[in-house]
């Protein structure tokens, strides 16, 4: 598995990859109710509000993580469906992580679901992000993370 920064130029398939994940798949229509387009990313990568990696695996893209260089929220991780399992979604939110800490946050956030038995709710738990019993907007539940 080879790990990268993100660029624009992965938009097209980080959006293809987040409609294919096994739980919180959302289609590209779905993320532009929301604001969330390739041209809205693409100009936030530009400018480097968002900061992201990718994993490939012969040169195909299966996974991806963003987070904001502003807030120093961890914005999304997907890891292709069929590719779970494998350290990449770790690996991917480790780095994102790293890049975010090793630009002046302490403290990193993100929002996931609050149900058990969505993958995302161990994973989390699992790889040290810290569950805050507080939640946002939709229902999703605050985790943090520390810089050690
Ligand atoms: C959540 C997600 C990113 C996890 O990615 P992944 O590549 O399958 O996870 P990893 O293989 O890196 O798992 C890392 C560790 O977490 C553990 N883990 C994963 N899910 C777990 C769970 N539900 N309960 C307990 N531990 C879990 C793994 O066993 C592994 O442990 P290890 O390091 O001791 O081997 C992936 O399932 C995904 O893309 N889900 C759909 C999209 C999503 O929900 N994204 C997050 C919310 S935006």
């Amino acid at each position: 598995m080879i790990y990268r920064n993100a660029t624009s130029s992965d938009l097209k398939r980080c959006f293809e990859i987040r409609g294919k994940t096994q739980d919180n798949a959302f289609n590209e229509s779905e993320l532009a109710a929301i604001g969330v387009t390739e041209e809205s990313w693409s100009r936030l990568i530009e400018d480097r509000t968002f900061t992201g990696n990718v994993a490939s695996t012969n040169d195909i893209v299966v996974g991806f993580c963003f987070g904001d260089t502003k807030t120093g929220e961890i914005l999304v991780l997907a890891v292709l469906k069929g590719h779970e399992g494998m350290g990449i979604g770790k690996s991917l939110l480790e780095k994102t992580s790293a890049d975010l800490f090793s630009i002046g946050h302490n403290k990193l956030w993100l929002a996931a679901s609050a149900t058990p038995i969505v993958r995302a709710y161990g994973f989390y738990r699992s790889v040290g992000w810290h569950p805050t019993n507080t939640f946002d907007g939709n229902g999703d539940e605050i985790l943090t993370k520390r810089k050690i």
